[in-house]
Formats: structure tokens, sequence, C-alpha cells
């Protein structure tokens, strides 16, 4: 089902989200829809399975852009290799072959920088998206208009924190430095990425929140306000993560929504 109303500036697209049922999937629909286009949002449930490369062609058929926000919930690097690499190829391919100028892929900042492939598995699973796409998309002369469009962990992060390991009554949350950000100004950058369309063969954009927090705090933060549980920090094992790998990195786009604004809309 498509939907979306006339574009403001009159340059109406045909845009396919994959993972459009997804947490930050269904803003980006929404924001890409609010500026007129005309958006598809795709996923396994609407018989879209990008691991098998199922009704890609069909979905793509007449697109303009296709922005990727599939995930998968694993921190094992096997699975997110996997998964990552497969569904990006035939992404790639039936953008490739259906005439789409433009792929957009939602991204984690500096995942392709050599010690945070490294650090975790799911992370070595982003980064090799990110190389399947490069190579695929750029690569001949029908090439397509690739985005990276990569953003800090989402405000909502502190909830995955807070239920990811448990002991007892306590919630056990690794120690990293993070600059979060609001989920809805990362939909808003994927819809002005699709508004400005390809520009040269590819890019990457960065986007973050307005201040350096702790994961153990955001957890802590998170958990008193809803009365439960407690929350214990411990050391990551991974340099990187401990010592601000996943700061963004200079020129990215700040938006000023704090965790505090975030967290003042969450029920108590
Ligand atoms: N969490 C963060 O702080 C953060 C920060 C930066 C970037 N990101 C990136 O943001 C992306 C989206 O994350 P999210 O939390 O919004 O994801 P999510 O809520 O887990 O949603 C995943 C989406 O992918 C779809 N999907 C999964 N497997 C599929 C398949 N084989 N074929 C087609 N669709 C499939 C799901 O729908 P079905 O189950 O119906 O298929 C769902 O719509 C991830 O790639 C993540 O790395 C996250």
């Amino acid at each position: 089902m498509t939907e979306g109303l006339p574009a403001r500036d009159g340059n109406r697209r045909r845009v396919v989200v994959l993972g459009g049922s997804g947490l930050l999937g269904a803003r980006a629909a929404d924001a890409i829809a609010a500026r007129g286009h005309e958006v598809v949002r795709v996923s396994r449930s609407t018989g879209v399975d990008a691991v098998t490369g199922t009704g890609l062609a069909e979905a793509f058929a007449g697109a303009d852009t296709v922005v990727d926000c599939l995930n998968i919930t694993t921190t094992r690097r096997r699975p997110a290799v996997d998964f990552f690499t497969t569904s990006a190829t035939h992404v790639a391919d039936a953008a490739r072959a259906a005439g789409v100028g433009h792929v957009v892929c939602l991204s984690i900042v500096n995942v392709t920088e050599p010690g945070l492939r490294s650090a975790l598995g799911y992370y070595a699973g982003k980064a090799a998206q990110d190389d399947v796409y490069r190579g695929r998309l750029l690569d001949g002369p029908a090439r397509v208009g690739f985005t990276s469009l990569r953003s800090t962990q989402w405000f909502d992060f502190a909830e995955q924190l807070l239920r990811q390991l448990r002991l007892g009554p306590l919630a056990v949350v690794p120690a990293m430095r993070v600059q979060p950000v609001s989920a809805d100004a990362v939909a808003e950058a994927i819809a002005d990425a699709v508004d400005a369309g390809p520009e040269g063969a590819a890019r990457t954009i960065d986007v973050a929140g307005p201040e350096v927090l702790d994961t153990g705090t955001m957890a802590r933060r998170l958990a008193e306000r809803r009365g439960t549980p407690a929350v214990a920090t411990v050391p990551i094992p991974s340099r990187t993560l401990r010592t601000g790998g996943l700061l963004p990195p200079p020129g990215a786009r700040i938006d000023p929504r704090t965790f505090d604004d975030w967290l003042a809309e969450q029920r108590s």
C-alpha cells in the first residue's frame, strides 16, 4: 500500500522503506510521507524478505529511492554478518536492476572504523553491510547513488540497556560513552537525505544528539522514572567502546533535543 501527499517542491519521489514496520523505519516512513513523497513500507509482514530476496523486484518497480532500515536482534558476529551481507547484496542488486537512483542505508557512526568493526559482532555486521552497498552500487556504469546515514545511539537505547542483561533484580549495563540522539531527529535526517537525492556517487551523513552521556546514567535515569529495576554497570572489554569510539566524528549534524526531553515523554 502506498501513501503520501503531493510533494512540497513538486519533486515527488516513490520511496520504498525496507523495515518500514520497525522502530526507526516506521518513523522514517512517516517523515518521508510528510514531505509529500509516495511511500511504500515493506518487511516480511508485507511479503518482502530481504534475506531471501523474495518480493524485492516487485517492491522496487518504479521506485526512485530505497531506504534500508532493516535490523536483526543479535550480538553474535556470524548471524549479524550473514544477515546484513545477504540483505544488502539482494537489495543492491534489485535496486540496480529496477533502475533505482538512490539507496539510503541507516547505519551507526564510525562503524567502518577498524576499532568499531572488531568491537562487537553486531558492528561487524553493520560494517559489512556498508562495504556491500559501496561495492555493489558504485561499481560500473549503471551506478546507484548511495547515502550512509549514520546515527549515534537513540535515546530508546536506554530501554534496550535495561532489558539486555538481568541478574535477579539488577539490570547489568556495559559502561560506554555515547552522544545519544532522538529517533525522530534521525527520521528527519533520513527524509532530508531522500529530498536532497544522491550527491556524487556516495556520501556519509552523521547525526548525533547534543550531549555526551554514559550508558549507566541513561539506564539509571530511565529506571528511576519507571521505579524499577536497579542498575549496575560493568566495564566493557572493548577499549574503543570505553574511550569514545561511539562519539560522532567532526562535522556531524547535532540535533538539540535532549535525553531529558525524551525521558519526560516516557511513562512513569
Ligand atoms: N538502536 C540504535 O540506537 C541505532 C543507532 C544507529 C543505527 N541503528 C540502525 O537502525 C536500523 C533499524 O533499527 P530498528 O531498531 O529500527 O529496527 P527494528 O525495530 O528491529 O525493525 C527491523 C525491521 O526490519 C524488518 N525485517 C527484519 N528482517 C527482515 C527481512 N529478512 N526482510 C525484510 N524485512 C525484515 C522488520 O520487520 P519484519 O519482522 O516484519 O520483517 C522490521 O520492520 C538497524 O540497522 C540499526 O543498526 C540503530
